[in-house]
């Protein structure tokens, strides 16, 4: 699959585990979706640009690098909430632009309830935040939205997929690189990843 980077690394693996696990609590849940996010971040964000600055240490002078591009963080509303903490940890400036949506449940498709975003882009590079891609709807509908805002630099940073939703990512925008913590079997037959980890908003917010 073109553009999907599943992570390798072993402490994804590992924390990805606790995060599957019924008993994980959610203090605990939180934390392992932090600590997973900022892990993913680091593989999602190698390529990002930067420019040269000087830069004055006790011993001397050197040529350093710099972000270059600003960088907005897109949690999707609510599960992508937890997210934003670990990615924000590293990149302190970044703007955070939230996008509210839900799934109906009846029909699976993404129902916008917030987007406040001004009329003009304010940054050049987006990263989409969602632990979930399930069938891809509100990862699609939110490129859309960015899109349509003026950004073309995006990026999806989920934790759990199916080959459903990358599917229907790379059909409806091809360029924007899908950057997962696993892809899992299938979706059952209510639109759930499984083996995937339940109801991420649900487990992050103890409302399930
Ligand atoms: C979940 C998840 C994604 C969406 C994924 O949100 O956080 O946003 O479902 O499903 P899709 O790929 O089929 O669109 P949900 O709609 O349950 O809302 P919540 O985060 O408020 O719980
Ligand atoms: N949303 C979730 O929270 N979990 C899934 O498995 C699918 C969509």
């Amino acid at each position: 699959m073109t553009n999907v980077y599943v992570s390798e690394h072993p402490l994804v693996a590992h924390k990805l585990t606790k995060l599957r696990d019924i008993n994980t609590s959610p203090k605990k849940f939180r934390e392992l979706v932090r600590e997973i996010s900022a892990l993913m971040t680091y593989e999602a964000t190698m390529d990002l640009t930067t420019s040269q600055l000087e830069v004055t240490t006790p011993m001397g002078s050197t040529t350093g690098q710099e972000l270059k591009d600003k960088i907005g963080l897109v949690p999707i509303l609510r599960a992508g909430l937890g997210m934003v903490e670990g990615v924000w940890g590293l990149m302190p400036n970044a703007e955070v632009w939230h996008i509210g949506l839900y799934r109906d449940e009846r029909t699976l498709k993404p129902v916008e309830y917030y987007n406040k975003l001004p009329i003009a882009p304010t940054v050049k590079v987006c990263l989409v935040l969602d632990p979930m891609l399930a069938t891809g709807g509100s990862a699609v509908a939110t490129v859309d939205i960015l899109k349509k805002w003026g950004v073309h630099r995006i990026k999806f940073v989920g934790l759990l997929g199916a080959p459903e939703g990358v599917a229907a990512m790379q059909k409806a925008h091809p360029e924007v690189p899908i950057h997962l913590a696993a892809l899992d079997e299938r979706l059952n037959e209510i639109g759930y990843i499984v083996p995937g980890l339940g109801d991420a908003g649900d487990r992050q917010f103890g409302t399930g």
